[in-house]
């Protein structure tokens, strides 16, 4: 990184790519005067939205009208950073094109990327990351199954003093062809089973698949067999569970599993002792352990199989239903808490949940317009005085153009919307939309219902977008 420009760290799922770059980033030799800067793109899913996604990364109020490429660009131009965007491949071309303008306009940028596949840059120095060594006793892969194994169960230790057992142990390895989190995976299980119990249910299993998926490449095929094996190993509600959290983006908090994943024989109250058994079994992470804070997340391989078995039990729909109500929920609750002593909380939780926020609004968008128009309405605060204004904005606008144009929700959009023209400097559409909104409050049943909203009456005596509203 001190010679190149741009780096791609390639590789099979699991294989340490995101976990080199953390590595490669701390080293202080790598420190540049204007930061280094990290942007997580595992959890968006929405291309147009890679933009706004890095320029919030590195803290670049989102405050003007002008495409904001231009405006990263323009920011990024005298400066010297290094900028990670982790896991790529759901947006190569994207990426490629954005990289493309940041590193033409500014000549102090490097960039590290994570993704399975290369953005296919012309200045793009492909870094292929291979598996940990499993040959031989003292290999990287055994070390890591062996701290694994050990920090399951103490009784591993046994394992790992008997030379005999410790070849069993480095063919396990050998097997998960050195895969991090396929020796992971198998680590945490020395838990309930003894190593060779699983040497000889692993041969079973991987011999199977071998032939069943000639057609993918073999580092692929190991971990998706590993995968799968994990997931026959589990029992039944965490099998369900596993599926059900897979809707998720990024991180999550109990209270939000709980009220996305209960439903037939999984109760709510079941939820959390459900998931301290997949987070035993290393297939959900601990993000952030703090108390009933602590936040979980599934690494993005074994999200993708949860995926595929949602799919499976045919429960995408409602799963995803139950998950984009509860964000706009919290939205609703995060509008009414806003203009109030909880106000920084709020900005807090809100922030935490912004991917979960993107993929609700989004899925409301297309299953229930009028929902998303709410939702958007409601999350004004965090559009208009959190930095976000593009992506606000554009939620909006299609919010609006979906949902009926009626109602108290559909007012308060066009008020959101105001504000963020206004913030943007955009002052004939802030007008237009203000005079809109004034005619529409008119009409309303009772129109002061949505006029003199508690956050509007409190707004107004401090903050210039009065002017905007009825
Ligand atoms: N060299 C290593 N030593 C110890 N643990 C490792 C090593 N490399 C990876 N791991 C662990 O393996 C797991 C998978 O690694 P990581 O998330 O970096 O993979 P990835 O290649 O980024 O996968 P994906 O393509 O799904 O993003 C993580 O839990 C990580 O901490
Ligand atoms: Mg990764």
């Amino acid at each position: 990184m001190r010679e190149r420009r741009l780096i791609t760290l390639t590789g099979v799922g699991g294989v340490g790519k995101s976990r080199l770059a953390l590595r490669a980033v701390a080293d202080a030799r790598q420190a540049r005067p204007d930061g280094v800067w990290w942007v997580e793109l595992s959890p968006l899913r929405d291309p147009g939205l890679l933009t706004a996604t890095v320029a919030h990364a590195v803290g670049l109020a989102d405050h003007s009208p002008r495409p904001l490429d231009e405006e990263l660009c323009a920011w990024m131009a005298d400066k010297k950073l290094l900028l990670v965007l982790d896991t790529c491949e759901h947006l190569v071309a994207e990426c490629r094109h954005l990289v493309g303008e940041l590193l033409q306009s500014s000549p102090g940028l490097t960039v590290l990327i994570t993704s399975r596949e290369p953005l296919g840059c012309a200045v793009e120095q492909v870094v292929d990351v291979r598996p940990l060594p499993c040959e031989g006793p003292d290999s990287d892969a055994l070390a890591l199954f062996r701290a694994r194994a050990l920090a399951a169960t103490p009784q591993a230790a046994a394992v790992f003093a008997d030379p005999g057992r410790t070849a069993v142990a480095v063919e396990v390895c050998r097997r998960l062809d050195g895969i991090p989190l396929a020796l992971e995976l198998a680590g945490a299980r020395l838990r309930l089973w003894t190593l060779e119990q699983m040497a000889e249910r692993m041969g079973e299993r991987f011999a199977v698949l071998s032939d069943a998926r000639a057609a993918l490449p073999r580092r692929h095929q190991t971990m998706r067999t590993t995968i799968g094996w994990s997931h026959e190993l589990c029992e039944p509600l965490e099998r369900l569970l596993w599926a059900r959290l897979s809707v998720f983006t990024g991180d999550f908090d109990i209270a939000a599993a709980r009220a996305v994943c209960a439903g037939g024989p999984l109760s709510a109250a079941r939820v959390e002792r459900v998931l301290a058994g997949l987070a035993a079994k290393s297939v959900v992470l601990r993000t952030d352990e703090r108390g009933a804070d602590t936040r979980y997340r599934l690494l993005d391989t074994i999200r993708e199989y949860g995926q595929d078995w949602l799919g499976e039990l045919g429960e995408v729909q409602i799963v995803t239903d139950r998950h984009a109500h509860w964000y706009a929920a919290l939205a609703q609750a995060a509008d009414r808490g806003w203009m109030g002593p909880g106000q920084v909380d709020w900005y807090r939780r809100i922030t935490a949940e912004h991917a979960q926020l993107r993929t609700a609004l989004e899925h409301l968008l297309t299953a229930d317009p009028t929902a998303a128009m709410e939702m958007a309405g409601a999350l004004w605060f965090y559009w208009f005085a959190c930095g976000h204004g593009h992506e606000g904005r554009a939620f909006l606008e299609r919010a609006l153009r979906a949902a009926p144009r009626t109602g108290a929700a559909h007012n308060q959009a066009l008020w959101a919307l105001g504000l963020t023209a206004l913030q943007q400097g955009d002052m004939d559409r802030a007008q237009r939309l203000a005079e809109e909104c004034t005619r529409d409050a008119a009409r309303l049943a009772d129109p002061s219902g949505s006029c003199a909203r508690p956050t509007w009456n409190r707004c107004r005596s401090s903050c210039p977008a009065t002017r905007c509203g009825p």
